[in-house]
């Protein structure tokens, strides 16, 4: 029976995701920050918190596993290619027959988006170190188109890939061309960064999303208004189109989705997807049905848009970094604030961006057999003990152990590294209990 199930949920989940049917993605350890459909619409990539790339056709996720941080966008180059960036600053192209990615390359900053050229084989990417790469698939040297004042949060290009319109925490969308990397307009300039866009030049209209949550469409050629959707809730934080740029979808960092109209410029509804945290990625599915979110759950929901408020939200209340804080020690706060996102405390921790800290007083660094380490942490004579653990967090991973794929992070309070420790002392201990 189960093994019937099992078979059967295989089998149907490509068709599921083309079906108009409700369905979830399990498996990653950590928030889906960005997902993309592949051309033929049978299959999904998920880019996660936990530093992987989840490839999905079918029940069963192929891990693509390269990046040092989270990962934060993902796009289909083609049926056998993917390109992913993220907070480590790199691009990865990925061999999607094999599983294997090769440094494309990477920017100063965080990558915060991707976009693909029409003809699939440039990718520009937008980096917090305000800077737009372009990186060749074909091998020439990456170009980088510099002007805007603050970082970059997205890029897309024109439909006949001549042009390239960029989004930016200065507050600006600028259009540059990209054959000689000039920016040639700027065609807003407001007083909050610009997070989001969508652009369907075939139909005149680009839309954008703000930090101060401002929606609003605007005719290309012109610059002038055609629909504003500003409300009450900000940020503004992904946007996504069907095919036919008939249906648009926004998220907010209230958890809302809202779907507009774009033959009338009609919000036809106002969804809330999760109960805890902000829609962080959107996209529809192939045929248009689906609507694809990821937010702080582990999982990827897909919602049809028919029917979207009669099915599951996105909750994270069992999610242990929103317990009460009152409910905790100092040692387990500082734990839940600062380590849970990354780290389990039980033996076979779920997939998470670090190894799990089950025994981890007396344990030699990088010596899980099961977790792929960085070769520094995988070759140092490190143990931990209350005292390699308090400096860890007292200088910090960064000067502790260079060249780790831990995240800059100091907790600068004797106090609390020993509320932690002491902590952690009892919550990752064979015989101890965790709370
Ligand atoms: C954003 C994710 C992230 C956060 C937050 C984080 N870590 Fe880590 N941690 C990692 C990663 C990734 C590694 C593996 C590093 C490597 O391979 O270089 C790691 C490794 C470790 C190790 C070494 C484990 C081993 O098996 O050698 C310890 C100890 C550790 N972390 C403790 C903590 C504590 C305590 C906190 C909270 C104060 C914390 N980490 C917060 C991602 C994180």
């Amino acid at each position: 029976m189960a093994f019937r199930t099992l078979l059967t949920a295989l089998l149907l989940l490509p068709s599921l995701a083309t079906a108009g049917d409700f369905f979830t993605l399990k498996g990653h350890g950590g928030p889906i920050k960005g997902i993309d459909v592949s051309p033929d619409g049978s299959r999904i990539l998920t880019a996660s918190f936990d530093y992987s790339v989840g490839l999905w056709q079918g029940g069963t996720p192929v891990w693509l596993e390269a990046h040092r941080a989270a990962a934060n966008t993902v796009r289909f180059v083609d049926s056998e290619h993917a390109v992913s960036a993220g907070d480590d600053y790199d691009i990865y192209l990925w061999d999607l027959n094999t599983g294997t990615g090769r440094r494309l390359g990477g920017h100063e900053g965080k990558i915060i988006a991707l976009a693909l050229s029409p003809d699939r084989r440039t990718v520009a990417s937008a980096s917090w170190d305000r800077t737009i790469g372009l990186w060749s698939l074909a091998g020439a040297p990456a170009r980088f188109l510099k002007g805007h004042t603050g970082g970059v949060s997205d890029v897309v290009f024109s439909a006949d890939g001549a042009r390239l319109y960029s989004a930016s925490a200065d507050g600006t969308i600028r259009v540059w061309d990209v054959s000689s990397g000039a920016q040639t307009r700027l065609l807003l300039k407001g007083w909050f960064g610009v997070n989001t866009l969508i652009l369907n030049e075939a139909a005149g209209w680009l839309a954008y999303g703000g930090v101060d949550g401002t929606i609003r469409v605007l005719e290309v050629e012109s610059g002038d208004l055609i629909a504003d959707f500003t409300g009450e809730r900000s940020p503004i934080l992904a946007m996504a189109a069907d095919r036919e740029f008939t249906t648009l979808a926004i998220g907010d960092g209230y958890g809302f989705i809202k779907v507009i109209d774009s033959a009338k410029w009609v919000v036809t509804e106002d969804f809330r997807a999760t109960l805890h945290g902000p829609v962080w990625a959107l996209r529809f599915s192939a045929d248009g049905r689906n609507i694809h979110a990821g937010s702080l759950d582990d999982a990827m929901y897909s919602w049809p848009v028919a029917s979207l408020g009669e099915h599951e939200r996105m909750t994270r209340g069992e999610l242990s970094f929103l317990k009460d804080p009152a409910e905790m020690s100092n040692g387990e706060r500082q734990f839940q604030r600062k380590c849970s996102i990354c780290h389990a405390l039980d033996p076979d921790g779920r997939r998470r961006a670090g190894p799990t800290l089950f025994g981890i007083f007396g344990r030699p660094a990088g010596s899980l057999v099961n977790y792929s380490y960085s070769p520094t942490l995988r070759n140092s004579d490190i143990i931990w003990d209350v005292g390699t653990i308090d400096a860890l967090f007292d200088l910090g991973p960064d000067d502790f152990i260079p060249g780790s794929k831990m995240p800059m992070q100091r907790i600068t309070k004797a106090a609390d590294r020993e509320d932690l420790i002491a902590f952690l002392r009892r919550a990752t201990a064979a015989s101890g209990g965790n709370r």
